[in-house]
């Protein structure tokens, strides 16, 4: 029984010492030590053993059993010593590696520009509209007294979705001076920018898709000078006191009478320059007092209400702005031009 207890001594022992894993470690320790482990079979003979030698065959068993499990105990630290070790290892970060910094964006700089005139018309009690890009003839032409043979109406000029003319990408920002009279309460104090579409060939001065800013006053009594004044002040904000502007006669069918607003260029102070395409005056917008019909259609009693409205492209104010001097810099999201601004 000694030598019995010796070999396992020194087979356990051995074996312990070198098991790879956790789970073999358990596997031994149940196979050495468990209920119907090793030790307990040499136990199992204690019977055949006299009274006299029991005892001392008792303390071996029990010495062994203590040093097997002190074994598994020191082998199970020393695994879960390498097992650590590995997994720091493994999850070593290398502080020196270059990082991988999120990219914050920017406002694109025509919408810094709209914002600007946005705060200018809001400081005077406008209110932002915000309208479809996909319109109804009715808004674009027939409510704004564009007749069925004028120009803008061609298939040529104008991007239409049905066969019968009546679905298309408004052409321009005035359908808002319509929706706004149709849905708001007098008086109107109103400020639509957004996309319009027209079939245009890309080119440094020309898109298919460019921002227009719809403006558009209904109350009582509104007369040109008002239009004029309000411009007037709108143009000092943008281009600096002092600037220069004058009123041009000029025809839209929903606007009577209706102008075109050219300020002095600032370039040059009017002589002529490249920046005015040596003019000495700069084309700013479109406008006119609401054309009696049009306030007519809208359900608005021309003989007690008046109004003024103005459309101006954003992109040239932008353009202005900035110094740009291709419209396509600003749709082509180049964040080489981008990140200028
Ligand atoms: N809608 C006109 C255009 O696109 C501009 C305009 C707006 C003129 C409002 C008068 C009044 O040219």
């Amino acid at each position: 029984m000694k030598e019995l207890m010796q070999k396992l001594r020194e087979a356990s022992l051995q074996a312990v010492s070198q098991a790879p894993t956790m789970e073999t470690l358990e596997d031994m320790r149940v196979r050495y030590l468990g209920k119907k482990g090793e030790l307990t079979g040499i136990l199992r003979q204690m019977g055949k053993l006299s009274a006299e030698e029991r005892p001392a065959m008792g303390q071996l068993a029990n010495q062994l059993r203590a040093d097997i499990e002190a074994a598994i105990d020191a082998r199970r630290e020393s695994l879960s010593k390498a097992l650590l070790e590995m997994k720091l290892q493994q999850e070593t970060l290398d502080v020196t590696l270059p990082g991988e910094a999120d990219r914050l964006g920017h406002k694109h700089p025509m919408y810094n520009v709209l914002d600007q005139i946005k705060d200018i018309f809001v400081g005077m009690g406008f209110e932002i509209l915000d309208g479809p890009e996909v319109e109804k003839a009715e808004y674009n032409f027939d409510k704004l007294n564009i007749d069925a043979g004028h120009p803008s109406r061609d298939w040529t000029d104008t991007f239409y979705f049905t066969e019968d003319g009546k679905i298309l990408l408004r052409t321009q920002t005035s359908p808002m001076q319509i929706h706004a009279m149709e849905t708001r309460e007098l008086p109107i104090r109103v400020l639509a920018p957004g996309r319009v579409y027209r079939k245009d060939e890309v080119d440094a001065t020309h898109s298919p898709m460019f921002h227009q800013i719809e403006g558009l006053v209904v109350d009582k009594g509104v007369t040109m000078a008002d239009l004029k004044a309000t411009l007037n002040l709108v143009v000092e904000q943008i281009y600096g006191k002092g600037t220069v502007t004058r009123f041009r006669p000029h025809h839209f069918p929903f606007t009577e009478p209706s102008c075109e607003l050219d300020i002095q260029c600032h370039k040059c102070g009017g002589k002529g320059c490249p920046t005015c395409k040596g003019e000495g005056w700069i084309e700013v917008l479109g406008a006119g007092m609401v054309h009696p019909k049009v306030l007519a259609g809208c359900g608005i009693d021309p003989d007690v209400y008046s109004g003024w409205a103005f459309g101006m492209g954003l992109e040239r104010l932008a353009m202005g702005e900035y110094k740009i001097t291709d419209l396509r810099l600003i749709f082509e999201n180049d964040e080489r031009f981008l990140q200028q601004f």
